[in-house]
């Protein structure tokens, strides 16, 4: 039986030998291409030679991991939809075009360079054996080259289907709605298992892509100077024709992963009828974020980051819920293979999962990045779920309650403003909002979360109260009040000194300009030119003391907003008034402290970039007295 490890092996070797460079996969992570996410497609780390301004490479292959979010609702439903999965795609840059990426395709799947088998392929021992008869192809209907291609080779007319722009065009729809950039027609080949053409089971295996235009902003067609070829077949599907499985989860990428993700129901008493969804989401979602923290990226409420989350959050869901599985509450676990891993966070239980994962991964061209990486993927994975078993029982017992009350009273919409407060006050994502309420026949007012979710950015940028202390937002109109002030770079003078004479210009209240503050009042205030560092670049503000004629105050924090520093006060004694000569003083012990933090970040940088290499990457810091917080990603 061929093994995923061959697969891949067969293909590279296969268009190797027909004069192809073997190109090792991109990251998910795109090494070169800020526009996108994540590596979609094989094509991605080869745009610039679509485009003609990379010309080194001629012909290349590649097996590329990938990512896709679009369809996340799917996955687990259907027998082949991903977010990770790995991609086989042979391309040509400006070299050979249609004629020859639909003969090579051919002869790699059946071992022939005819439709009657009548011609044997001289590399028979990398190709496949799948029967004629079990494959049908489609090409775009104003493509009569590419159907003259398949003509040529023996294939029946009625064999050949001819699709429109949203199936036989790549990007689908490219034409008519964008994006801008290469695209061109396409020709899809299909395994139908009862050699049925258009069949129920047919399965898409292999989508050929003749690279011909580059779409401009006003919607034409440009072609460009050399067109190209960009080819990509599905690893996973690939391999469950070849092992003549139902679904991509019981070829051999899978099965491991699949029985681990059994494993995990079991002490959980009765599993439900959907479980088997269940289990599908997990094992897929488990192999994307395998892949994405080993990688460097971390979960976090941005970006990449965010799916990240999502996606962990999305698989420990499904195993709470659906799979019942019972985490367990000490920090202590045992992983599969009896290491003990100490200081593993309570309540995760995904995190037994990465062995199988690994595992799946076999012989693969990444078993080097899943070994290297594989504590620091359980540390952080665990951590992520203990820290989300927690937001999710409380806004689901607050879901709970909500979706009750509406049951209630017949109602079958969940309103905006609820899904923003579970949101906004229980940090429960709205993804998973939509699911649960699903799960109870409920829809979820969307467009109401969104118009709750602008409401509150707009009030959280006007805001101006007291909160503990003065509260002071960057939006504040300072300038606008006191428009005698000088500019930013002259404000701050902490660099002559820690001690400075100064003259008050502004004192907020928390609610308006006053003229004076009195003792016990909490007061923003702002000086002609001030020694106090404002909070900016992760570094504290600094603290320290206002003395003036009649009063004093201490400063507890300096922060900058609309470009003048604001020292955020309390007045310890007597009064402070609009036009006092005050004496601002920095607490120069602490300054210090910051001083060393700040000195301490550099060095643990310059360190972490030593032992780990030069992909260790500063992700943001908090630099404070007693304590410098460092976040960093790294690929080791
Ligand atoms: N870029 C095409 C796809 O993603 C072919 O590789 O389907």
């Amino acid at each position: 039986m061929l093994q995923s490890a061959d697969l891949r092996e067969r293909f590279l070797s296969f268009f190797e030998a027909h004069g192809h460079t073997r190109v090792p996969s991109d990251s998910l992570i795109p090494s070169g291409d800020p526009t996108v996410l994540f590596t979609s497609a094989g094509m991605n780390q080869f745009k610039d030679c679509f485009l003609g301004k990379r010309t080194d490479l001629k012909r290349a292959a590649s097996c590329q991991k990938c990512l896709r979010t679009g369809d996340l609702d799917k996955v687990g439903k259907t027998p082949s939809h991903h977010s990770f999965f790995e991609m086989l795609g042979n391309f040509s840059f400006g070299d050979y075009f249609k004629e020859e990426a639909i003969e090579w395709a051919w002869e790699f799947l059946t071992g022939t360079l005819d439709y009657a088998g009548k011609r044997p392929s001289p590399q028979k021992r990398l190709c496949l054996d799948l029967p004629p008869e079990r494959l049908w192809v489609s090409v775009y209907e104003d493509d009569d080259e590419a159907l003259r291609c398949w003509q040529k080779l023996g294939m029946p007319t009625s064999r050949i289907k001819r699709f429109g722009q949203a199936d036989n065009f790549w990007p689908s729809n490219a034409p008519k709605e964008g994006p801008n950039g290469p695209c061109g027609p396409c020709s899809e080949i299909y395994y139908d298992p009862e050699g049925k053409v258009q069949g129920p089971n047919s399965v898409e295996v292999w989508n050929l892509v003749f690279t011909q235009y580059d779409r401009q902003s006003d919607g034409t067609l440009k072609p460009l100077p050399k067109p190209n070829i960009d080819t990509g077949m599905g690893l996973e599907r690939l391999a469950r024709i070849i092992y003549d499985m139902p679904t991509d989860y019981e070829t051999e990428l899978f099965i491991q992963l699949m029985e681990a993700v059994n494993g995990l129901g079991l002490r959980g008493g009765a599993q439900r009828e959907d479980s088997l969804y269940a289990q599908r989401a997990i094992a897929d979602h488990m192999r994307a974020i395998v892949f994405l923290i080993s990688e460097g990226l971390l979960p976090s409420n941005e970006s990449r980051g965010y799916v990240l989350r999502l996606l962990i959050r999305r698989a420990y869901r499904l195993g709470l819920r659906v799979l019942a599985v019972e985490p367990e509450t000490e920090g202590r676990n045992q992983v599969p293979g009896g290491e003990m891993i100490q200081r593993m966070h309570p309540k995760a239980f995904l995190y037994r999962l990465v062995d199988a994962v690994r595992n799946g991964m076999q012989g693969s061209p990444y078993t080097p990045e899943l070994m290297a990486r594989y504590e620091h993927v359980m540390q952080v994975l665990s951590q992520e779920e203990s820290q989300f078993a927690g937001t999710l029982q409380a806004g689901e017992s607050r879901l709970r309650v909500l979706l009750e009350a509406l049951k209630r009273e017949q109602q079958r919409i969940l309103p905006g403003e609820k899904v923003f407060e579970l949101y906004d006050t229980y940090g429960f994502p709205i993804e998973l909002t939509v699911d649960i309420a699903g799960e109870e026949g409920l829809q979820v007012d969307r467009r109401g979360f969104e118009r709750a979710f602008g409401a509150q950015q707009k009030r959280s940028r006007s805001a101006s109260q007291f909160s503990g202390g003065v509260f002071v937002t960057d939006t504040l109109p300072i300038r606008q009040a006191i428009p005698s002030l000088l500019p930013k770079e002259q404000l701050f003078v902490g660099y002559e000194g820690l001690q400075v004479d100064a003259v008050i210009q502004g004192l907020w209240d928390g609610k308006e300009w006053v003229t004076q503050a009195a003792a016990g009042q909490s007061v923003g205030i702002v000086l002609d030119r001030s020694p106090f560092y404002g909070e900016a670049g992760g570094q504290v503000g600094d603290v320290g003391t206002i003395d003036g004629p009649r009063g004093s105050a201490d400063v507890q924090q300096t922060t900058w907003a609309d470009d003048v520093l604001v020292h955020r006060a309390s007045v310890r004694a007597g009064s402070l008034s609009v036009q006092d000569a005050v004496r601002a003083q920095v607490d120069p012990e602490r300054r210090l402290k910051v001083a060393r933090s700040h000195t301490a970040a550099h060095m643990l940088h310059w360190a972490l970039r030593k032992v780990l290499g030069p992909e260790a990457v500063q992700a943001g810091s908090f630099v404070e007295a007693e304590r410098v917080r460092f976040d960093f990603s790294s690929l080791q």
